[in-house]
């Protein structure tokens, strides 16, 4: 019975540990958002959109949401991955339409100047959120923290925003490595200690959003995305937290293989782009796997989708499996779409 379940049985945790189960537990990246009219009115409550994620009742509220309409195994903590440079110091505004902006890093020497100690105190408010969620959570549904990956969340600092191709954080990179490892060194710092701190509150899953890792050099990728993420990972475990850790190096192509040998993570979440015959072979061969349903056929849904996610779960059968989709869910998708993926996923 759900009420009587030990906490380690929860499906996700399962997949985790790499057991094969007859279905794969099922969440969705951005499960909590704008698809969902209980939470655009939610979000008229806050200020803005960093208020919303600083506040945890607000936070917590939306965390829950889509547990209530769907039959999900995880929830995913309400909150960004860009709050760690703000608490850093770094100036974040959301603009309706616009996407995230953010300054700090105008010149390298701006580096030196980032918070580390003192950046968790800021970040208290996530902590809270943590915890009332996993307070209010069903038996057999996990709670998962999450922070983004150094480099993604380097590359947003740099960049100022949103960028296509990350070229100014790429130049750097190259130009001037000292600082740009500063840079990586004092995000591995302030991650890992958010992180511990998620735990500590409750997570019982703990992802790293890696969200431009495409396009990188085999060198650079070594440097930006491996060293760093594997960094976490070691400073969380001799902070003794054995929550287990899923990595998403989106659009990594080949290269997961190498970060699911070389991070030290527990499960790699897969993109859309990854052949499943592939994953199975490269990267479920060491580690369990997320994903990797493409966003834009939960938004088309029908028997393409249907197929899609049975194809899914056939290649990845064998192993520890958490499904999901390959990216986030889009404001534009259906809410019946996403509760036949849940069913799909289900039952079959
Ligand atoms: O997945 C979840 O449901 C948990 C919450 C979550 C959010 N952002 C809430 C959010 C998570 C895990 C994130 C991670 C995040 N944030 C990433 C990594 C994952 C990815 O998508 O690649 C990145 C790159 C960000 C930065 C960010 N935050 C961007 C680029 C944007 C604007 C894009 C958009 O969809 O508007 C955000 C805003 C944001 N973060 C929203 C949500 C629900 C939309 C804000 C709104 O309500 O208008």
């Amino acid at each position: 019975m759900a009420s009587q379940m030990n906490p380690d049985d929860k499906p996700i945790l399962k997949a985790l540990r790499g057991e094969a189960q007859t279905r794969p537990p099922v969440w969705v990246m951005r499960q909590a958002g704008r698809y969902l009219p209980e939470y655009r009115a939610l979000r008229e409550q806050a200020r803005d959109f960093v208020n919303f994620c600083m506040t945890p009742e607000l936070a917590a509220e939306a965390t829950l949401q889509p547990l209530r309409r769907f039959d999900l195994s995880a929830a995913i903590l309400f909150a960004d991955i860009l709050l760690v440079p703000m608490a850093m110091g770094c100036d974040l505004r959301f603009e309706a339409g616009e996407g995230p902006k953010l300054s700090c890093i105008r010149d390298r020497s701006d580096v030196a100047r980032l918070r580390t100690k003192g950046a968790l105190d800021v970040l208290a408010p996530v902590g809270e959120t943590v915890a009332r969620v996993k307070a209010q959570l069903a038996p057999d549904v996990a709670l998962i923290g999450f922070a983004g990956a150094p480099w993604t969340v380097a590359a947003y600092m740099i960049e100022g925003e949103g960028s296509r191709d990350q070229m100014a954080a790429r130049v750097w990179a190259w130009e001037d490595r000292d600082a740009f490892e500063a840079l990586l060194d004092a995000l591995v710092i302030v991650t890992a200690d958010y992180l511990t701190m998620q735990a500590r509150a409750g997570a019982e899953v703990l992802k790293l959003f890696d969200s431009w890792a495409s396009g990188l050099p085999e060198p650079m990728f070594e440097r930006a995305v491996i060293a760093p993420t594997a960094a976490i990972v070691r400073r969380l475990r001799a902070a003794g937290v054995e929550t287990p850790i899923i990595g998403f190096p989106r659009g990594a192509g080949v290269l997961a293989e190498r970060y699911a040998k070389e991070t030290g993570v527990d499960c790699v979440a897969l993109d859309q782009s990854v052949p499943l015959a592939w994953a199975r072979d490269h990267v479920q061969a060491h580690r369990p796997v997320q994903g990797n349903l493409d966003n834009a056929l939960l938004r088309a849904g029908g028997a393409e989708m249907d197929s899609a996610i049975d194809a899914i779960i056939e290649a990845f059968a064998g192993g520890g499996h958490i499904f999901n989709l390959g990216h986030g869910i889009t404001p534009d998708a259906p809410i019946g779409h996403m509760e036949r993926l849940v069913n799909r996923v289900r039952h079959g």
